[in-house]
């Protein structure tokens, strides 16, 4: 009896041993704070690539369709262990990720980094290890490039350009390129490439129209939440003096919108000031049909599959293109500008309809 006990009892703890290093996908966030951090198990099978991917945080609607991308992407059926680390916009915990990474030796590491910089320390130690990382959506700024294999994400900087481009031909089809616009800009998290590109976009277009003038530019953190409380502040400091609330995602844009009227402001082409926006998701894209947003510029938030190729070229000996930009389009509520060009090259500005609207996937 107390061998049938013992015997039972040794069973319990196989079973329980065996659950705790059986699983093939990791949330290495689930339940717990980025500090209490353990670390996951060393085990891998096989035959399933392994992937640990640093992701920014949860910030926006574009960042959970991405993330949903990779993960969906990056599935065990489709031959991945996906070891997944949300930083909560923190830098210090994407370098921790990283490290976590190189010790349970992951095959690939995937980053989408909070910020440009920072990176060189953490990249030497992953590449040390002979580890590839691959850089996707924003950039990192590193001494030497051989610290990553590839990157693939948006050209933010001509984002910026296609949303200043298209400010000025609409100026001017109103016929109020004589005119002072006053602009507020709604920057996203400092020091992101998305913030860079897309405030550098407006500031070139801002020298170079006399009659522009930049109020202000201040972070709304690419959160809603922020975006809100930016907005309210600026009206308090401008009022109706704003023209033009150029917001560096469609987050920040939901929150200035709201911010404006509760203010008593009305938003659009008819009303106090227009609201210009970057990602163009589902909501985003709602508001750009129902006028709330004049003009969206788009993100492509889809980068699972785009990551894959590269992992599949790299597993078959192939060389990957070290940089690799996205196509996106312009999207707006009025059409008075069909295209706009920027340096050489037409872009069309798609008025946006019901039906687009209603099937844009994320
Ligand atoms: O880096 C892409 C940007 O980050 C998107 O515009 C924004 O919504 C996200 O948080």
């Amino acid at each position: 009896m107390k061998k049938r006990m013992i015997a039972a009892l040794m069973v319990f703890c196989m079973i329980l041993t065996f659950t705790a290093c059986g699983s093939n996908s990791k949330d290495v966030n689930a339940g717990s704070t980025p500090a209490a951090k353990a670390p996951t198990d060393t085990s891998k099978s096989k035959d399933l690539i392994t992937v640990g991917f640093s992701q920014v945080g949860a910030e926006s609607d574009w960042r959970t369709v991405n993330t949903e991308s990779m993960k969906s992407t990056f599935s065990e059926a489709n031959g991945y262990e996906l070891i997944f680390d949300d930083a909560q916009q923190k830098q210090e915990n994407q370098i921790a990720a990283i490290r976590n990474f190189i010790q349970q030796e992951v095959d690939y590491i995937v980053l989408a980094p909070v910020t440009e910089t920072g990176w060189d320390t953490v990249l030497q130690e992953a590449k040390d290890a002979g580890i590839p990382v691959i850089i996707v959506d924003r950039m990192v700024n590193v001494s030497d490039d051989s610290l990553y294999t590839a990157w693939v994400g948006s050209n933010f900087e001509l984002e910026g350009k296609k949303a200043a481009a298209w400010l000025d031909a609409y100026l001017k089809a109103a016929g109020k390129d004589k005119d002072e616009v006053n602009i507020v800009d709604i920057q996203g998290t400092i020091g992101a490439s998305a913030q860079i590109g897309r405030t550098k976009g407006l500031e070139d277009a801002v020298k170079q129209h006399s009659s522009w003038k930049l109020l202000a530019k201040t972070t709304g953190e690419f959160t809603q939440a922020k975006g809100q409380e930016v907005m309210e502040s600026l009206l308090k400091q401008y009022g109706d003096k704003i023209d033009v609330v150029y917001c560096e995602n469609d987050n920040e844009a939901f929150g200035a919108i709201d911010a404006i009227e509760a203010a008593g402001y009305k938003v659009g082409v008819d009303g106090d000031m227009i609201v210009m926006s970057f990602d163009s998701t589902n909501a985003g894209l709602s508001d750009t049909l129902n006028g709330k947003i004049t003009l969206n510029t788009e993100c492509n938030p889809l980068h699972g599959p785009r990551v894959e190729e590269i992992i599949k070229d790299l597993q078959s000996g192939k060389t990957v293109d070290k940089q690799k930009y996205v196509e996106e389009g312009i999207f707006s509520f009025e059409n008075s500008v069909p295209s706009i060009k920027i340096d050489g090259v037409d872009y069309p500005v798609t008025q946006v309809t019901k039906d687009l609207a209603a099937q844009r996937a994320y």
